[in-house]
């Protein structure tokens, strides 16, 4: 398959740009380097380009004739985002406006996008399913749920089929070690405790130890990284023009900051310092996911499923990587 992709130089986008690569599949990765690098993808698929740019993005989409989409470009901070409403407005929702627009132009009906578990804001129970209520903490969160909605109605008016794939907390990285993450500013809690184990910082401060959770830290979801990839092509493998898919993409057990930390310890041999902090602005005390639905949906479960590997290949990416991608 032809597949367009924007942000396939970002962490996620260039775990599933290499894994369709790998399947035989013809790539172009559209991608502005805000927070993509070049080092992650091959530099014959690149084209340095914005969403905002409609007139670039109509041309080499159109030069590429893709038979599918897969968007990742977006803004992510969930803090930023809480300070600069607006530019999350306009990079997540209008820029996919201008990326529909060109795809219903030249006739593509398949998307698979990249969505998140801050769509729900704070669920009723736990895990999560799909057809909780949406209730998103913050305008990252709320420009994610806009953008599923604005697929929706495309998918009524022309056609248009999507794959909203809501990611709990990815993580690691891929498991030759060639590619991983790397964020500036890194706000993530596993890379961030990491670049403890290294050196580059002194410790790590806990946001919050007076959760209702068993240790008083908050719980996530953390997925690999390349199990994310892999829905992705399941994902492009079921869709067809029309078709809706919301699926919620988590290994279905949480694990607390604590815990995180702990395992830092054991897999790399460091005494990670840490510092009790306040509770972070927009926290939810515990999210993991019911992934029940990929499994009936995609055919999907993760195959990553034990903390400690997910850690792993993390450590490995930052420990032969320590300043991230050259470029
Ligand atoms: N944490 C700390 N100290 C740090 C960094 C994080 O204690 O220095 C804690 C956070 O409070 C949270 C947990 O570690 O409880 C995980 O935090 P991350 O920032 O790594 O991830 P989040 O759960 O906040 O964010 C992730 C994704 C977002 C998505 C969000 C949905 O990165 O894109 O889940 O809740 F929006």
């Amino acid at each position: 398959m032809r597949i367009f992709i924007t942000g396939g130089a970002g962490y996620v986008g260039s775990h599933c740009a290499r894994l369709l690569r790998e399947s035989g599949h013809e790539l172009c990765i559209y991608d502005n380097l805000s927070a993509g690098h070049r080092g992650a993808v091959e530099a014959s698929e690149l084209v340095v380009g914005d969403l905002a740019d409609v007139k670039k993005l109509h041309q080499t989409m159109s030069d590429f004739g893709p038979e599918a989409v897969m968007h990742f470009a977006a803004s992510t901070a969930v803090g930023e985002s809480v300070k600069e409403p607006l530019l999350y407005y306009r990079n997540n929702v209008v820029n996919t406006v201008n990326l529909l627009e060109v795809m219903k132009s030249l006739e593509v009906k398949k998307l698979v996008f990249s969505s998140t578990c801050a769509t729900y804001g704070v669920p009723p129970k736990m895990p999560i399913t799909e057809d909780m209520p949406t209730h998103p903490l913050s305008p990252y969160g709320r420009t994610k749920l806009i953008m599923e909605q604005v697929y929706a109605d495309c998918s009524r008016a022309w056609g248009l089929g999507f794959a909203a794939l809501r990611y709990f907390n990815a993580s690691g990285a891929s498991f030759d070690v060639t590619i991983g993450e790397d964020h500036k500013p890194e706000t993530h809690l596993i890379p961030i405790v990491l670049q403890v184990a290294l050196g580059q910082r002194e410790q790590v401060e806990i946001f919050g130890d007076d959760y209702p959770t068993p240790d008083g830290t908050c719980i996530r979801d953390y997925i690999h990284v390349e199990d994310l990839a892999d829905a992705h092509q399941r994902a492009l493998l079921t869709l067809t023009p029309g078709k809706q898919i919301i699926v919620n993409l988590g290994t279905g057990s949480g694990h607390s900051v604590k815990e995180v930390i702990d395992v830092t310890e054991k897999v790399t041999g460091k005494k990670i310092n840490v510092k009790m902090g306040p509770r972070r602005e927009g926290d939810t005390p515990s999210l993991y996911a019911d992934p029940t639905n990929g499994q009936k949906v995609l055919g999907w479960q993760a195959k990553v499923t034990n903390l400690e590997d997910i850690i792993q290949t993390a450590w490995e990416w930052h420990r032969e990587h320590p300043n991230g991608f050259a470029e």
